[in-house]
C-alpha cells in the first residue's frame, strides 16, 4: 500500500458517488468514460473532507476575497475548471493539444488543489507548497489517473511551488488557467489605469489597485 493509499484511507465523508457529483457535477463534463471513472476513484478514495469547505488560501495572499473564504477552495476549483476549459478550447482547435488531452486536463483542474493542506494525518492548518506533488500522488496512486493528469498536477503552480516548472504548452496553460481564475484582481474585467472617456461612459469599471 503506498502512503497516498494508507493515509487517506480515512477522513472523506463521501459516502456515494451520486453526493459526489452533487457537490462537483463538471465530473460529467468529462466526457471519456476512463478519465471520468478515475476522476471519480480519486475524490471517492482521496479527497480529503477539508477540500468541501477550507479557503483556497489561508493567508489571504494570492486569491480574491471569496475564494479565501469557507467554500473557497471549491469554488476556486470549480472557477479553475471553467478557465480551463474555455482557453483549452483553442488549444485543441490549433492542434497543440488532442481532445483526449482535453479531458486529461478536466481531471487534473478539479484535482489540482484538492490536497492544499497536505496529508490529512499531518493536519496543517495551512496551504502546503507541496499540495501540487502530493495532488499527483494521490491522482496516480489512488485514481489511476493517467499520467499526464499527474503531470499537470504536479506542474499547475508553474515556477512558484514545489512542483516541476512547467515545460510542455500544455503544462504551462494549465498554470496560466488556475493563476488567472484566483481572482487575484477580484474581477477579471477590471483594468489598471481608467482614462476619462472611459469612466464617463462606465463609471462603475473595476480598477486594479496597485
Ligand atoms: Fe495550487
Ligand atoms: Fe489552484
Amino acid at each position: 500500500m503506498t502512503k497516498a493509499q494508507r493515509v487517506n484511507r480515512v477522513k472523506n465523508t463521501l459516502y456515494s458517488e451520486d453526493e459526489l457529483l452533487r457537490r462537483l457535477g463538471e465530473i460529467e463534463m468529462i466526457e471519456d468514460s476512463n478519465i471520468r471513472n478515475a476522476t471519480i476513484r480519486t475524490f471517492m478514495d482521496g479527497c480529503p473532507d477539508y477540500f468541501w469547505t477550507a479557503p483556497t488560501s489561508s493567508t489571504g495572499k494570492y486569491h480574491s476575497d471569496d475564494e479565501c473564504g469557507e467554500y473557497g477552495n471549491l469554488l476556486h476549483t470549480k472557477r479553475v475548471f471553467a478557465e480551463y476549459c474555455n482557453i483549452s478550447d483553442s488549444y485543441v482547435e490549433a492542434e497543440l493539444i488532442t481532445e483526449q488531452a482535453q479531458e486529461c486536463g478536466k481531471a487534473a483542474a478539479l484535482i489540482h488543489d484538492m490536497m492544499k493542506y497536505g496529508w490529512p494525518s499531518e493536519r496543517s492548518n495551512h496551504t502546503v507548497s507541496n499540495h501540487d506533488l502530493i495532488g499527483e500522488d494521490v491522482a496516480i496512486h489512488i485514481g489511476e489517473c493517467p499520467r499526464l493528469v499527474g503531470d499537470l498536477v504536479a506542474a499547475h503552480n508553474g515556477p512558484w511551488a514545489d512542483g516541476p516548472t512547467p515545460t510542455s504548452p500544455h503544462e504551462w496553460l494549465f498554470h496560466t488557467a488556475d493563476k488567472s481564475a484566483s481572482g487575484i484582481h477580484e474581477d477579471s474585467r477590471a483594468v489598471y489605469c481608467a482614462s476619462d472617456e472611459l469612466l464617463e461612459e462606465w463609471p462603475e469599471v473595476h480598477i486594479i489597485e496597485s
